[in-house]
């Protein structure tokens, strides 16, 4: 089977999201991206998103455009145990755009490739970028952004198959992916719109990608890899596992948790009966055993 990732997903693949994916296999994960700005300046928040010292397989992805803030971070996330470094060189945020970081790198190749080189120099795991096809569709400038970034030092590139301009949303340009894939000797990985086996097929017969990263797909369904790699959809109770994912929340974050789980909850509610009714008793609710109640009555089929 080809090698499937959890993509990077900021206030989504925090601790707690990732220790749920691990209970269904031993997938390659993705920290949410990590700025190495604020980790330079020590925030307490930016500094809990390295925690990965206890887990396996996973990727850290720093954003920032300060190539010495990167350097800095490197020991620590070799430290911890990351299996990988990934930059992010997508994300199309105005705030990390303002600053020539993110998807604005798309702009910058020398910079982006300085970057790489840097990154590549000063850390012994494995370098890898994770960028889109380009700023829109009138600039695709995926081909030789990822050419130069192989030259820089990358070890492998992971390509969201829209532009910046595109966001989330529209067909993604799986072809452009292909043309990379043709033009590079490293690994590249393909991203954007896979939520099955169905869609993983189309995606690997398009553009001949040696692995391929979900995001979205994993929204509610942690165990997504595994039932794409087995072919089946492992046997659970759904409120045992959204009541694990919300211990696990309350837990890391205190009671902060209660806030970060509403929208799992309600991801994990899509396509069950009553999920406006319970999504609006939910998001209203901030007593944690009546938030306990109202997943056992509602994701348990008792609603
Ligand atoms: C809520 C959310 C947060 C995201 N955060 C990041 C991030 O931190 N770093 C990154 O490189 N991409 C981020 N992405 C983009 C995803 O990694 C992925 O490239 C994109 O969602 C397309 O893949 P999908 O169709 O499988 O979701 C984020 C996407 C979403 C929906």
């Amino acid at each position: 089977m080809i090698p499937l990732i959890a993509a990077p997903m900021a206030g989504v693949t925090d601790k707690p999201f990732r220790q749920m994916i691990r209970h269904f296999g031993l997938h390659t994960l993705y920290t949410e991206m990590i700025a190495v700005e604020s980790l330079r300046r020590n925030h307490p928040a930016t500094r809990k998103m390295m925690d990965i010292w206890d887990e396996e397989n996973i990727i850290i992805q720093f954003v920032g455009i300060n190539q010495d803030s990167f350097i800095a971070a490197l020991p620590l996330a070799e430290e911890v145990g990351a299996v990988g470094i990934d930059i992010n060189m997508g994300c199309p945020v105005k705030k990390l755009i303002s600053n020539g970081s993110g998807s604005a790198l798309l702009k910058t190749p020398d910079v982006a490739a300085r970057l790489v080189e840097a990154v590549k120099k000063n850390t012994r795991l494995p370098v890898s970028v994770k960028m889109r096809i380009g700023w829109d569709t009138e600039h695709i400038n995926g081909v030789s952004f990822a050419k130069t970034l192989e030259s820089a030092g990358a070890d492998k590139i992971m390509v969201h198959a829209r532009t910046k301009s595109e966001g989330y949303a529209g067909i993604p340009h799986y072809d452009t992916v292909s043309e990379i894939k043709e033009n590079l000797h490293i690994p590249v990985f393909v991203n954007g719109n896979i939520t099955d086996l169905k869609s993983l097929k189309n995606a690997l017969d398009i553009t001949g990608a040696d692995g391929a990263l979900i995001g979205r797909g994993l929204l509610g369904k942690p165990w997504l890899l595994s039932e794409i790699e087995t072919g089946k959809k492992p046997i659970f109770n759904l409120a045992d596992i959204a009541l694990q994912h919300f211990e696990l929340l309350m837990n890391y974050y205190g009671k902060h948790g209660l806030f970060i789980a509403r929208k799992h909850l309600a991801w994990y509610m899509k396509g069950q009966k009553n999920v406006a009714e319970f999504c609006q008793r939910v998001y209203a609710e901030e007593n944690a055993d009546k938030v306990r109640q109202l997943i056992q009555q509602y994701l348990g089929g008792n609603a």
